[in-house]
């Protein structure tokens, strides 16, 4: 056990009932208190898998996984992981679930229990948070996914979670979208100390991650810091993934004999070289 751990995966395997390949194989990692993790893998690769399992919507049938210590498959401790463990899923449409925006916010305290006085106090600043104070008494439907996803979030730290799980959360968005509930969730990283796993497709996205995970056929078959991982191209090809667009063009100037620093690990960086190597 990693000393600040706040959930910890330790040779966990799952097979869907009726499935004939496992979800997952063998897996173990740990997700560390204040860290931004990203999760990556092709398409079935078992992403979503292992995000169910971080709040125990799914229990592991080989291993183990624990929240702040809890096991997910202690029944008593589910109340507890539920909170703790705040989820964002893919389809803006499915996660709101009252018709009023601060309703939405609110549903989630409402369920733990939590007097109204405080809900309202949770709400405002959970709004604030998520700079949708202006939104407040609007029509949840109306609001654009970007918005929603928002809202969801915003939804999320009126529990007063740990750790944020956001499933290909932004898959459903326009840039725009993308990029709102990016910043959205790097400041509560950064503002808040909130931990935050992010699954993505979009390679883009893991970059501004602390460590990332590289899932494949159910396996954990790379991890590292976003340098680490996405300067292993031929690794990332075995396992169906594609390298950020602006790694592909530094190492296209590298190998056409540019001097471009594989240390370039953003677009920012990479112009800067460029104009570097050219002698701006
Ligand atoms: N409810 C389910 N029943 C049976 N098989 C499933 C179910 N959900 C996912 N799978 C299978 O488990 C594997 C991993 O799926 P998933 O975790 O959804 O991958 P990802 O999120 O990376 O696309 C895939 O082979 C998928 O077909
Ligand atoms: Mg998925």
């Amino acid at each position: 056990m990693t000393p600040n751990a706040l959930i910890e995966i330790v040779n966990v395997g799952f097979q869907y009932v009726g499935s004939e390949k496992a979800a997952l194989r063998n897996i173990s990692l740990s997700i560390q208190k204040g860290e931004v993790v990203a999760i990556v893998g092709h398409n079935g690769s078992g992403k979503s898998t292992l995000c169910k399992m971080l709040n125990a919507l799914l229990l592991p049938a080989e291993g183990k996984v624990t929240v702040e210590g809890m096991d997910t498959r202690e029944e008593k401790n589910l109340l507890e992981i539920r909170r703790r463990v705040g989820m964002v899923f893919q389809n803006p449409d499915n996660q709101l679930v009252t018709t009023i925006v601060e309703e939405d916010v609110g549903f989630g305290p409402e369920n733990l229990g939590v007097p109204p006085a405080e809900i309202r106090v949770r709400v405002g600043a959970a709004l604030q948070e998520v700079e949708m104070s202006a939104y407040a008494e609007k029509a949840s439907h109306a609001l654009s996914g970007g918005q929603k996803q928002r809202v969801a979030i915003a939804g999320l730290l009126a529990m007063q979670p740990e750790v944020l799980v956001l499933d290909e959360a932004t898959a459903m968005l326009d840039p725009r979208g993308r990029e709102e509930v990016l910043s959205t969730v790097r400041k509560l990283n950064r503002e808040r100390g909130m931990t935050v796993v992010m699954i993505t497709q979009f390679m883009e996205e893991a970059l501004g991650a602390d460590r990332v995970f590289v899932l494949s056929e159910g396996r954990l078959v790379m991890e590292g810091t976003p340098r680490e991982v996405f300067n292993e191209r031929a690794l990332l090809e075995e396992s169906r993934l594609d390298a950020p667009a602006f790694v592909k063009l530094r190492d296209e100037l590298i190998a056409a004999g540019l001097p471009v620093s594989l240390e370039a690990m953003s677009c920012d960086a990479l112009a800067d070289e460029i104009c570097h190597a050219l002698g701006a």
